[in-house]
């Protein structure tokens, strides 16, 4: 079997990427991880991939003159890996109109709620805060906002009356790290089909 080639861009402790990276060392894995990129130096998940044999970059954007340059690097590294699918996993920045355009329909994030609910920073205090009963995790294809591609799976978590940010937050990644890993295969198995804003899931 031909295996697809991921890139996963991280911004600190990589668990999700952990989470992928074992998967894609299963044996009947449709992709490989073949490259990691930091935008910090003190990102665990470099420590990690590095510690797993992946090619792992280190890009802080105090290196470039500006965040197109800086993503132009970004373009050639995943050009020069062979990557197909971009993970975006803990990856604290918006993705700009030239690598966005390079990889159309190819970039990926996953968020620690229900999309459209509590996007941006602190999904599970959102979630706290707004008193829901039900939140989780979703993984969609990225686009210029923030957190606002198209849907391609979410899984449900239900909050506890007793649930910390802490609790919740534990609870919510153990489902993301099983979320990420079935959105990729599911990617590389030309299931993914992308209709405005609704991602089909085509039959096997
Ligand atoms: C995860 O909760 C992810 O959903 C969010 O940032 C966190 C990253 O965690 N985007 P990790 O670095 O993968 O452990």
């Amino acid at each position: 079997m031909k295996k697809g080639k991921v890139a996963v861009l991280l911004s600190g402790r990589g668990s999700n990427m952990e989470a992928i990276l074992r998967d894609s060392r299963q044996p009947d894995a449709n992709y490989s991880v073949g490259l990691v990129i930091s935008d910090r130096e003190d990102a665990l998940g470099l420590k990690k991939a590095a510690a797993g044999n992946i090619p792992a970059f280190c890009l802080p954007p105090k290196r470039f003159r500006s965040k197109d340059e800086r993503e132009r690097e970004i373009g050639c590294l995943l050009e020069q890996h062979g990557i197909e699918l971009v993970c975006l996993a803990g990856y604290m920045r918006l993705i700009g109109p030239e690598l966005l355009q390079k990889f159309s329909g190819r970039i990926m994030n996953i968020h620690p709620s229900l999309l459209p609910a509590c996007p941006g920073l602190h999904a599970q205090q959102q979630a706290l805060g707004l008193g829901l009963k039900i939140s989780g995790c979703t993984v969609h294809f990225v686009d210029s906002g923030l957190d606002s591609g198209p849907i391609i799976v979410q899984q449900a978590v239900r909050v506890r009356v007793d649930d910390s940010e802490d609790s919740l937050k534990r609870r919510i990644l153990r489902q993301e790290h099983r979320l990420y890993p079935r959105a990729i295969r599911l990617f590389f198995a030309g299931r993914l089909q992308i209709r405005g804003r609704r991602v089909i899931i085509a039959d096997k």
